[in-house]
């Protein structure tokens, strides 16, 4: 693979490229790297690359003939040359972009697995990275010359060179030959979507730190046990949108809605009554989600045949002549007596207990999010089960049995008493749409 990096600053590129693992490839012969310097192609003898703005403005922006001249150059010798250019205006540089640079080919969106390139020569990729300074480059340039305008990350650099660095390394230390153990960059951070584990050295004991005790047993399992999960820990706490970008949610999802233990506005515990509107819209929300079942719990067997004689109505009666669509969404409702019930049916078909979701219109302190909730759904194959509550909200008899506490559906104000049927399509669309 060949860079040639153009640039006001060649020194502070070749500098970089006489170093470490980078220097190494360079010397190896794994890659060509050449700095050239953009004022060979001045405007003028006194070596001007930039002007003022058309249009006013405050700095200096690269004029385009020197930039032209450099990579009508390159071209002339490499005429497949990619040119890239880095600008606060670009897309974000990920680690996803490091890999198709260095012509790897993952079997999927977020796995890591590295093809075998021979040694840098003609028939190798060369890109040609563009640093600017300034206020960037003239548009025309981009316009005319760029293949991919990167940015790495929202903040502004005084210059292109810094970006060109993150660029090589990123890259380069993903070709063969270039690290000793090719595995490192299978299981490291961004590879299957998770932040690497966390590493430990010695001494086994530093000023009373110790070093989890797993890792000395020798039993290799059970350390890759440990790795993936605090893997997939820290990952769904630090950066849940990593595996939610990639991943589609993929837990068998149940809701239920609980009519008693529920709170009345005084906190007492009541029963609240069957709403037609909630058997209606909940299950059509459910049905646009393909939530497995929408289970709808109530204690008082008039109540449940009061719900079975509305659903006989659209599944069976004129409803289904008059609207059949309708009785498509209300089929996902089972009508229970109550959560045990609703437990009991998800573990006979899946031959384990569901996971609980709780949720409440109140901010508890170990509210899950719904980024991080997402994220649980996309990587596990367990069922999910959530609970609605009716009248003021579950009980903490309910809500103590749950393994997760959503975090509330907030919105610009300080109001948030919205129906349980709404709440019921906001939340389903954050989790599962
Ligand atoms: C002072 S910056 C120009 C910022 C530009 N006027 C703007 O507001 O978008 C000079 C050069 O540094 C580089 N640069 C600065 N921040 C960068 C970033 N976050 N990512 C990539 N390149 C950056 C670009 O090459 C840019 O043209």
């Amino acid at each position: 693979m060949n860079f040639k990096v153009i640039t006001i600053f060649p020194d502070l590129i070749t500098q970089f490229a006489g170093h470490g693992l980078l220097g190494k490839a360079v010397r190896e012969g794994l890659i060509t790297l050449e700095a050239i310097n953009l004022r060979e192609y001045a405007v003028n003898t006194q070596g001007q690359v930039d002007d003022t703005p058309f249009g006013g403005g405050s700095g200096m922006v690269m004029r385009p003939e020197p930039a032209f001249s450099a990579i009508d150059k390159i071209k002339a010798q490499h005429p497949d040359a990619k040119v890239i250019y880095f600008t606060p205006r670009g897309k974000q540089f990920g680690q996803a972009d490091a890999r198709r640079l260095a012509n790897s080919s993952p079997t999927t969106q977020c796995s890591e697995k590295t093809s075998a390139n021979s040694a840098s020569d003609k028939t190798q990729p060369t890109y040609i990275i563009l640093c600017s300074r300034y206020e960037g480059a003239d548009q025309r340039i981009i316009d005319e010359l760029v293949d991919e305008e990167f940015s790495i990350g929202d903040y502004v650099l005084m210059g292109g060179e810094t970006p060109a660095f993150v660029l090589l390394e990123a890259v380069v230390r993903l070709l063969p030959g270039v690290l000793g153990n090719p595995e490192s960059t299978v299981q490291e951070s961004f590879s299957h979507c998770l932040l690497e584990h966390p590493q430990y050295t010695k001494p086994r004991e530093y000023s009373g730190l110790a070093v989890p005790e797993v890792l000395f047993g020798g039993n290799h399992a059970e350390i890759a046990r440990w790795q993936k999960n605090q893997a997939v820990n820290d990952t769904l706490i630090r950066r849940p949108e990593l595996i939610t970008k990639a991943l589609k949610p993929k837990a068998p999802f149940y809701l239920a809605l609980i009519h008693h233990p529920v709170y009345d506005k005084q906190g007492d515990v009541i029963i609240s009554s069957i709403t037609n509107l909630d058997l209606h819209d909940i299950a059509r929300s459910c049905k646009t989600f393909a939530v497995d079942r929408y289970y709808v719990a109530h204690p008082t067997k008039a109540l449940r045949l009061l719900a079975l004689k509305i659903l006989g109505h659209w599944e069976h009666g004129y409803g289904l002549t008059y609207n059949p669509n309708r009785s498509e969404a209300l089929e996902t409702i089972s009508i229970v007596t109550d959560l045990d019930d609703v437990i009991l049916a998800i573990e006979e078909k899946h031959k384990m207990l569901p996971r609980i979701i709780a949720t409440s219109a109140r901010r508890g302190p170990h509210s899950t999010t719904f980024t991080e909730m997402r994220a649980r759904l996309c990587l596990s194959d367990e069922p999910h089960l959530m609970l609605l509550g009716t009248g003021w909200g579950l009980t903490e008899e309910i809500t103590s049995r749950a393994d997760y506490m959503l975090e509330p559906v907030d919105g610009r104000g300080d109001y948030n008493h919205l129906s349980v049927r709404a709440a019921a399509a906001i939340m389903l669309s954050r989790l599962l749409g």
